[in-house]
């Protein structure tokens, strides 16, 4: 009998051993289809991020796996209260230096700002000398590197500026430069300028009085990115063929040398390619022309509603044109634009206008209370 009882437990421990062990490889099984799939999606979304964007729709940035794909920014933002928000980005308010932790790694395809100059005439908000400035600069571009996904692009649009009491020119900018590069680990993708000739005669000294010198009309604007193949596509912003070109392209063009030696062949004539391929010199023509609704006309919604409600103006706003350039060729349909040094917030507005997200950042709150205005708030 105890023989028969010992044989039936053992019996029906084997069998709960087999259940359970059926069990476990049921999960395993499961497991390692997930991890298959997993690896092949992965493998597949990344690929596309090493070479420069040939294809529309095999370079499509791949949803993640593990998280919805277009998460609103407020979302993104830990523990921070948005100033406001719109239907695709959110406003803050405070230092970046330390909303930027907030934002998590690797959240963000374009950085595109315009910090507060060095100059010699402090602005209202704060500018840095120019001794000081890459000392001041580096916690936020290192945050910016952090945040910023592999195939992301940093434009920064940046002044010169001239040595006190000589007619000759800092290298303050060119020195942020090369510490962008060489100690934080951005590639320079592209040098890049704007051409702005409503820009000042200054200094007057040397420019007005002792006629020695001439007047300055560019601003830096410098492409960085995380890797040496950021997502860029310089089809999205073709210039309009000139009338020369299209005279050119009726006639056909000569097989022919040019003195510099490069081939001048009949592949030159095909115009059918939607446009031609602009410049790093975004002139005032390039913006007058992508202008939609300018930003800094003395009649654009933001400068009428702040001049009809007393508010302040923003003092040192870019064209809305030079955002719209950047995120037009940097970024795709709901990727992420940040703007931490934000002022009236026009990259923002750039970017919910274009079907992108967006994170502004900024230290004064009368900045951030107009910049509403640009939403229709
Ligand atoms: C050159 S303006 C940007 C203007 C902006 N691009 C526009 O179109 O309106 C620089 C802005 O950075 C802001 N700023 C300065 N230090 C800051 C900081 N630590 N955190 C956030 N914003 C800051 C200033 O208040 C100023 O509005």
């Amino acid at each position: 009998m105890a023989c028969r009882d010992t044989f039936r437990k053992r019996a029906a421990s084997a069998w709960v051993i087999q259940s359970a062990g059926s069990i476990v490889l049921g999960f395993l099984w499961v497991d390692f289809v997930n991890v298959f799939c997993a690896t092949f999606k992965m493998l597949h979304a990344s690929s596309g991020n090493h070479a420069p964007r040939m294809n529309k729709v095999l370079d499509a940035p791949q949803p993640s796996l593990f998280a919805p794909a277009h998460t609103h920014p407020r979302g993104l933002m830990q523990d921070v209260e948005p100033y406001y928000e719109t239907p695709s980005g959110a406003a803050y308010l405070g230092d970046s230096r330390e909303l930027l932790r907030a934002l998590p790694d690797g959240s963000v395809n374009l950085a595109f700002t315009s910090p507060p100059y060095a100059l010699h005439f402090k602005k209202e908000y704060g500018n840095v000398c120019k001794a000081d400035y890459v000392e001041w600069f580096l916690p936020f571009a290192r945050e910016v590197h952090r945040v910023l996904t592999d195939d992301g692009s940093f434009v920064l649009n940046i002044g010169g500026s001239w040595n006190q009491g000589t007619p000759t020119r800092s290298l303050y900018h060119y020195k942020l430069m090369i510490a962008l590069v060489e100690d934080l680990g951005f590639h320079l993708a592209q040098e890049c300028y704007w051409y702005n000739p409503a820009k000042m005669p200054v200094p007057a000294e040397w420019v007005t009085v002792r006629r020695v010198r001439i007047k300055d009309s560019v601003e830096h604007v410098w492409w960085l990115s995380k890797t040496p193949f950021p997502k860029a596509d310089n089809r999205q912003v073709l210039r309009p063929y000139s009338a020369d070109m299209l005279r050119l392209a009726q006639r056909g063009v000569k097989t022919t040398v040019r003195p510099s030696g490069h081939n001048i062949t009949s592949s030159f004539d095909k115009i059918e390619s939607g446009g031609s391929i602009p410049s790093n010199v975004l002139e005032d023509k390039i913006a007058n022309e992508m202008l939609i609704a300018g930003n800094n006309s003395a009649n654009d919604v933001y400068t009428m509603r702040c001049k009809e409600s007393g508010m302040k103006i923003h003092p040192a706003r870019f064209p809305a044109a030079l955002p719209e350039f950047f995120v037009k060729m940097l970024t795709d349909d709901g990727d992420l634009v940040l703007d931490p040094f934000a002022g009236s917030n026009t990259a923002g507005a750039v970017a919910e206008r274009l079907g992108r997200r967006w994170v502004a950042m900024e230290l004064l709150d009368e900045y951030l209370e107009a910049s509403k205005f640009r939403f229709g708030q």
